[in-house]
């Protein structure tokens, strides 16, 4: 199956409850962790505040002290992150309970990260954002026997695409210097083990009310996630086989998911999907697309799933030569779903890639209407080249400037 990573680890101390019904542990799970919770979530009104409120009723009656830090709007930037940290420091929680889709769950990670995110601040200058808090780096609770120790991180995904549950890795927006010296907005992609929950609770019932737009957004960005670390240099026997049942498992519902419909049972499927290809981002990372989709997220505003959805078919194309293996593999698998593409073809990746993600084309058309598409190809360049360096060399085949730019073009070219 073309040259796997040889030698690997895996280690994952994340406890991991999966199922419906799940999140009805909270309650009793958060009282053995300690007195003290913050919940982390999306700022209001949103479609969880029904969730929340019940959450912090039931802490509540569990004789809990919570409090709230509901101001997550978009993907993590280092002010909310560091309004987030002061909270969390003043408030000394023993656990910081995170409910939400990927942004939510980064930024509480980035929260109780302490030292991963603090020498990042330091390396860029901006040690000021996490000097805040008085008790040293980590976010500290109180109640044991009065020994503060680090909180407790409990995810609780209510988006089953992102995988960020069971990853070490955590996205933030910044800006960085390019190679010319001036500065480009970035997707910085964190990956280090302090970005770790201690709990994930998976339970698919959250999942439920998703807007068919939403869904289709997730399985697009979880596609890319399954694509991108089977073709991945970091790819290993043990990703693959978890890429490759979450693929089974996407594609055998997909065609539901196309209907519309969204009943318990697919929904539990495709969340489950999503948390083995968490798995596989974990092991593996991802490549050239989600370096690309960062990118235009940074200087466009592309919403995730959108530039995953754009830049996914151009990822594969450029890959395509030394991966074909590990695609081929792929590719049985969708045959055997059934899944051909008119009678006289053979399914190919790319034809489901470019089927999967015609309606990210239709978004970004709408979203880049007034934007000069030209003027921008190098500011995109620039963001992947400087906030996605670890991932632009899992990339199986180099990826130079050159490549970059002709990938972006090619990618441009699909909206216009
Ligand atoms: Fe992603």
């Amino acid at each position: 199956m073309g040259q796997f990573v040889k030698k690997f680890e895996f280690c994952f101390p994340t406890r991991v409850l999966f199922g419906r019904g799940a999140a009805r542990q909270l309650p009793g799970l958060l009282a053995t962790l300690g007195k003290r919770v913050l919940l982390v979530g999306y700022s209001q009104p949103s479609p969880l505040h029904p969730l929340y409120t019940e959450l912090c009723e039931l802490l509540t009656e569990k004789g809990l002290s919570v409090t709230a830090y509901l101001a997550v709007d978009r993907e993590p930037t280092l002010e909310l992150v560091s309004h987030g940290y002061s909270t969390a420091c003043h408030f000394a929680p023993d656990v910081v309970l995170a409910v939400g889709g990927g942004s939510v769950l980064d930024t509480a990670k980035l929260m109780v990260a302490g030292d991963a995110y603090r020498k990042y601040l330091e390396q860029r200058g901006r040690a000021g954002l996490s000097t805040t808090c008085d008790k040293g780096h980590s976010v500290l609770g109180q109640s044991q026997g009065g020994h503060a120790k680090p909180s407790s991180l409990v995810l609780v995904p209510t988006t089953f695409g992102t995988g960020s549950e069971v990853t070490e890795i955590a996205v933030f927006t910044d800006e960085l210097p390019g190679l010319d010296g001036k500065f480009v907005p970035v997707k910085v992609a964190l990956n280090a083990p302090e970005l770790r929950g201690n709990i994930a609770v998976v339970d698919p019932s959250l999942c439920e009310s998703l807007s068919l737009d939403l869904l289709q957004a997730q399985v697009t960005d979880l596609l890319g996630h399954i694509v991108e670390s089977v073709m991945s240099r970091g790819c290993t026997r043990l990703s693959f086989l978890l890429a490759s049942e979450a693929f089974r498992v996407v594609v055998g519902a997909y065609h539901q998911v196309s209907m519309g419909d969204r009943t318990p049972d697919l929904i539990e499927e495709l969340a489950w999907a999503g948390l083995l290809g968490g798995f596989a981002v974990q092991i593996s990372g991802v490549t050239v697309g989600h370096a690309l989709a960062h990118a235009m997220g940074a200087v466009l505003e592309i919403p995730h799933a959108i530039g995953v959805g754009l830049t996914l078919p151009a990822a594969v194309e450029f890959n395509r030569s030394v991966v074909a293996e590990r695609l081929r593999h792929l590719e049985r698998i969708l045959l055997s779903a059934g899944h051909g593409f008119g009678p006289a073809r053979a399914p190919t990746i790319e034809s489901l890639v470019d089927e999967w993600t015609g309606w990210t084309v239709k978004r970004a058309s709408t979203l880049m209407a007034a934007k000069k598409l030209e003027s921008i190809e190098s500011a995109v360049v620039a963001s992947a080249e400087c906030g996605s360096r670890l991932i632009l060399r899992l990339n199986p085949r180099p990826v130079g400037r050159d490549d970059l730019l002709r990938l972006v073009r090619q990618v441009l070219c699909r909206i216009s």
